[in-house]
């Protein structure tokens, strides 16, 4: 629906659907491909009418990270002046509404730390994830070594990151990094399908659930049990949480109306 260079955006009812674009260079992450996933990502969560985010990338890449060629001039001062990576690319991590990443062939470096930032990671079957940083002299710079290391434990992230090997699809499934595994040609529906499902839920409720477990990885267990407390409470002021529990007793499906 809205034209962009390097992805592409697609509505699909109340999902808006992001595909990674730039298919000569197995969509690495260059500034330009960055803003236009940071703009489309303002426009779905402005739109009311969207209630999930599904980003996805090819057949064969979701994306092999950065892009090198355009990192590869780039100084210390344009580096730090310009907070290269964290600022653009954060976007999708502070979205408020639910995301899934949808990754078929190559997550590596940036790619996979883009996979990483969503709240849900499906996999094709035919995926690989790995952070290859160390291999061209630098490090990862879009959470590798923090995202990954909450997900799998350092056993593995640390051995992922200093040697840039990459691993399968069953090995992140093993280690805890995906939801589920899903056969490579189906995945853009099935991703759609769990987006449908969320969407059919309280979107207060689902914001909240989402914030209570973003919250796992910052605070402690007790301040985690307090903040999550706090917004269970806030669940009793939602008419679809009324809702909900009056069409539970009464047996019918409930209609939530997103407040
Ligand atoms: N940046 C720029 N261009 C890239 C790229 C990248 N990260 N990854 C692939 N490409 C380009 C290649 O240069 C090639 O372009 P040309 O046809 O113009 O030569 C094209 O995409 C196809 O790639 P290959 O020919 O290499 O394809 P392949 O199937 O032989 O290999 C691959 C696939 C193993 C993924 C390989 O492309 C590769 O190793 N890519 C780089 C992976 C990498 O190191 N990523 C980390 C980047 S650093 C980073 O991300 C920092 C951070 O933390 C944010």
């Amino acid at each position: 629906e809205f034209a962009y260079e390097n992805i592409l955006v697609e509505v699909r009812g109340p999902v808006g659907l992001i595909r990674l674009n730039r298919p000569k260079a197995l969509n690495a992450l260059s500034d330009g491909l960055v803003t236009d996933l940071q703009d489309a990502l303002d426009r779905l969560e402005a739109d009311d009418s969207i209630g999930a985010i599904v980003v996805t990338g090819s057949e064969k890449a979701f994306a092999a990270g950065a892009d090198i060629k355009e990192m590869q001039s780039k100084t210390y001062m344009d580096a730090y002046l310009g907070d290269f990576i964290t600022k653009k690319w954060g976007r999708l991590a502070t979205c408020r509404k639910p995301t899934i990443a949808a990754v078929a062939g190559y997550a590596l470096g940036g790619g996979c730390e883009l996979a990483m930032m969503a709240d849900i990671l499906l996999a094709a079957d035919t995926a690989k994830f790995g952070q290859p940083e160390i291999t061209i002299g630098t490090i990862p710079g879009a959470g590798g070594t923090q995202r990954l290391t909450r997900a799998i434990g350092k056993a593995k992230a640390m051995e992922l990151v200093l040697t840039g090997r990459m691993m399968d699809a069953a090995e992140a499934e093993r280690a805890g990094l995906v939801a589920r595994i899903i056969p490579a040609a189906d995945l853009v529906d099935e991703a759609i399908k769990v987006a449908e499902k969320i969407c059919g839920y309280s979107r207060p409720a689902v914001m909240m659930a989402k914030e209570a477990v973003d919250r796992a990885f910052e605070l402690t267990l007790a301040e985690g049990l307090r903040f999550e407390r706090r917004l269970f409470h806030s669940t009793f002021a939602l008419e679809d949480q009324k809702e909900g529990m009056s069409a539970f007793a009464e047996k019918r499906p409930p209609q939530f109306k997103g407040r």
